[in-house]
């Protein structure tokens, strides 16, 4: 058995939107190997029930912790606002950061009047798993947003279709909140246009950032820093012809380790 600091780092996502928080990883942590599981043959899983979600999670741990890995990072929002706790209860003896608690602990910091909007897909939203997290004190608005996963996939990043439909879901946290949080994998893909609509007064929070440093946190505390690796593995459950060029977008650098696995048979 591998020493414990030696073991990889475990990320999961419905799809290839965790690479964004891939990437915060490897700027926090350089060293450390990672295995990346994309669950691109189901995704999307924010249009899915809390039953399904579940299941699929199970699944997605599984997978990870046949590679020993040292911790778990849920990268998915909608995993970590539907299924997190449920995860944890299933004591697997293995540390699982989900991505919620990090980002909304961002906002409240940054909230000066004390109203955030919260965006994410159709399950976060309807979890109400941020705004269970924030002080009475606190105003928060919900917005789901699920045309923004299919438009940062398409690469509609700018131009006149994004900005319309992030009109569409924003206009009305403009004059009501100061700070908003990307509740969603792929909406830093968007940042740009939804900074656009929201104007800049208005912070965005990517909670990847936070997550990144609370894992580094968790590791440096433990003695559990690798001082070696560095390496990415990416598992995806389908990989369609295009996919390469849309992974090295939300990653933001290049790939050359991606294989392909079945959850079921693995
Ligand atoms: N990864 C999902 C999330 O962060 C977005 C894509 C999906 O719906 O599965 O919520």
């Amino acid at each position: 058995m591998r020493e414990v600091n030696r073991r990889p780092i475990g990320v999961f996502d419905s799809g290839i939107g965790g690479l964004t928080v891939v990437g915060e990883l490897r700027r926090c942590l350089p060293q450390e190997d990672i295995i990346y599981l994309g669950d691109t043959a189901r995704v999307p899983y924010g249009n899915k029930s809390e039953d399904t979600i579940k299941k699929f999670a199970i699944q997605d741990t599984e997978f990870l912790i046949k590679f020993q890995v040292k911790v778990i990072v849920v990268a998915c929002n909608t995993v970590s606002s539907v299924a997190l706790e449920f995860l944890k209860d299933r004591n697997l003896g293995i540390p699982i950061f989900g991505v919620v608690e990090p980002g909304v602990k961002v906002a409240i910091n940054k909230s000066r009047s004390r109203k955030v909007g919260v965006i994410g897909t159709v399950a976060t939203i309807n979890s109400g798993a941020h705004k269970r997290l924030f002080p009475e004190d606190f105003e928060v608005i919900e917005k789901a947003c699920p045309l923004f996963v299919p438009l940062a996939e398409e690469g509609i990043n700018s131009g006149s279709i994004a900005k319309d439909v992030a009109e569409l879901y924003l206009a009305h946290l403009r004059e009501k909140v100061d700070t908003v949080i990307l509740g969603c994998t792929h909406y830093p893909i968007l940042k740009d246009v939804i900074r656009d609509v929201l104007g800049s007064e208005i912070s965005l929070v990517d909670p990847a950032e936070e997550v990144a440093k609370e894992v580094r946190d968790f590791l440096l505390k433990g003695g559990l820093l690798n001082s070696g690796g560095g390496n990415l593995d990416i598992y995806l459950t389908d990989i369609p012809p295009h996919y390469l060029e849309l992974i090295e977008r939300f990653l933001g650098d290049r790939v050359n380790n991606l294989k392909k696995v079945d959850l079921e048979n693995h």
